[in-house]
């Protein structure tokens, strides 16, 4: 039985700023955050948007109620999430108007969990085959104005319809991964901008593409000639480019060009709209599909998946007969069309406005905010969401 990507959706905060304008303000090199980094723009969250309303404006434009009805597993990948207690999947399960038989969690772990997320539904649609899994990838990536981390921040999400029989991409059985206890990038719980040492993260990703490739060529004997592409876990584009770029030197030059003409296409959406953590990986693997016109059913497409801390994991899938027919491509080029920018004045100020934290209420319009669901407020601790 084939299981795997049933539909792929994306969404995006309407704001955004343009990173040269960020690297004027800061007194960097426009080319270092262009070139060096690999980022144009960046997604800039307003107050009416967390990770579960990004997350189920994701899901909303995907799903129909033959979905509704299949849905028993609602599974939110992020490490960006809105409580400590209850899982993100329980809200936009309700959002969404989905039936209450369903299982509705949280995982965690930096920018692996919906990988987690992903092997944990290809498991339960194994041992229920009619079942449809919605795993929700939704982060805000922030570590703090004016910090080297800050031309790599971001905000977005990405919902995935797991199945058997799947439109757009079976997953193949064999994975490699592995975990090692590093201190790249963390969190602690009262910190709302994320701690990294840089080059450490940098250095632990390439090593762990490295090992991870190994492991998984070792395993099932396939070579990169095998690939039609391989999609990165995008912390800023120039990332995936440089775990790739040891590897390319012993390939031929057909196939080394190829991986390179595929990897810069697969950095199309995450160019614009800078780290999603959890949905990077995936909202590549969506630029590649929704931007190449060449892609053919039956081609392989690896998935590096890495989470800090550190959790990695390289995956494979093959396109289906017909996949793009069944891509969100228009809608997704719409959301990326209708942005409005920023001043750095105004995300600055963005950046740093706070839900009240004393119980105190708060109410949202959503007037200024284009997305059907929207955070309407806060009451007595609790967050209130409404669906235009
Ligand atoms: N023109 C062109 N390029 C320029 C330039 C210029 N004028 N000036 C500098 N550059 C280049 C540099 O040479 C460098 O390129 P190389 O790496 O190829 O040498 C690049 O721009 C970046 O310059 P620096 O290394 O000096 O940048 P930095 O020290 O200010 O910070 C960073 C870069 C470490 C990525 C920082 O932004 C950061 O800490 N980000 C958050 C952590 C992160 O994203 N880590 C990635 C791996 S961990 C992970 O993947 C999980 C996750 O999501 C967090």
């Amino acid at each position: 039985m084939k299981i795997g990507i049933d539909k792929l959706g994306f969404y995006a905060p309407h704001l955004y700023i343009d990173m040269v304008k960020l690297a004027e303000a800061r007194g960097d090199e426009p080319a270092k955050y262009t070139k060096g980094i690999g980022q144009d723009e960046m997604a800039i969250p307003p107050v009416t948007q967390d990770t579960v309303t990004m997350a189920a404006n994701a899901a909303l434009q995907l799903i129909d109620d033959t979905d509704r009805e299949k849905i028993d597993y609602v599974i939110f990948g992020t490490e960006t999430g809105i409580d400590h207690s209850k899982s993100g999947a329980v809200y936009v399960s309700h959002l969404l108007g989905l039936k209450k038989e369903i299982r509705a969690v949280e995982t965690k772990q930096a920018c692996y969990g919906a990988t987690a997320a992903i092997q944990l539904a290809k498991g339960h649609i194994a041992l229920n085959p009619d079942s449809k899994v919605l795993i929700l990838a939704s982060d805000v990536a922030r570590y703090g104005l004016a910090t080297p981390g800050e031309v790599t921040q971001g905000a977005g999400a990405v919902a995935i319809l797991m199945s058997k029989d799947p439109k757009i991409m079976s997953l193949e059985k064999e994975t490699s991964y592995q975990t090692e206890d590093t201190m790249d990038f963390w969190r602690p719980i009262y910190s709302e901008e994320a701690f990294v040492d840089g080059k450490h993260s940098n250095d632990k990703y390439i090593e762990f593409f490295a090992d991870l490739w190994s492991s998984y060529a070792k395993k099932t004997g396939h070579d990169f000639a095998d690939f039609e592409a391989i999609c990165f876990h995008l912390p800023y584009t120039r990332m995936g480019e440089k775990a790739l770029k040891p590897h390319l030197e012993g390939m031929p030059e057909e196939v080394a060009n190829r991986l390179q003409d595929n990897y810069k296409i697969s950095t199309t959406y995450n160019r614009l709209v800078g780290n999603i953590y959890t949905g990077s990986l995936y909202l590549s693997l969506l630029s590649l599909l929704e931007n190449n016109e060449d892609l053919k059913p039956g081609a392989r497409i690896g998935l590096f998946s890495y989470g800090s801390g550190s959790v990695g994991e390289f995956f494979t899938g093959v396109l289906e007969e017909g996949f793009r027919e069944h891509l969100n491509t228009a809608n997704h080029k719409e959301l990326m069309a209708n942005r409005k920018e920023l001043t750095i004045e105004e995300y600055e100020a963005e950046f740093l406005k706070e839900l009240p934290t004393d119980g105190s209420t708060v109410e949202y319009s959503g007037e200024d905010d284009p997305a059907k669901i929207y955070l309407s407020g806060i009451t007595e601790h609790m967050r209130q969401y409404k669906n235009k």
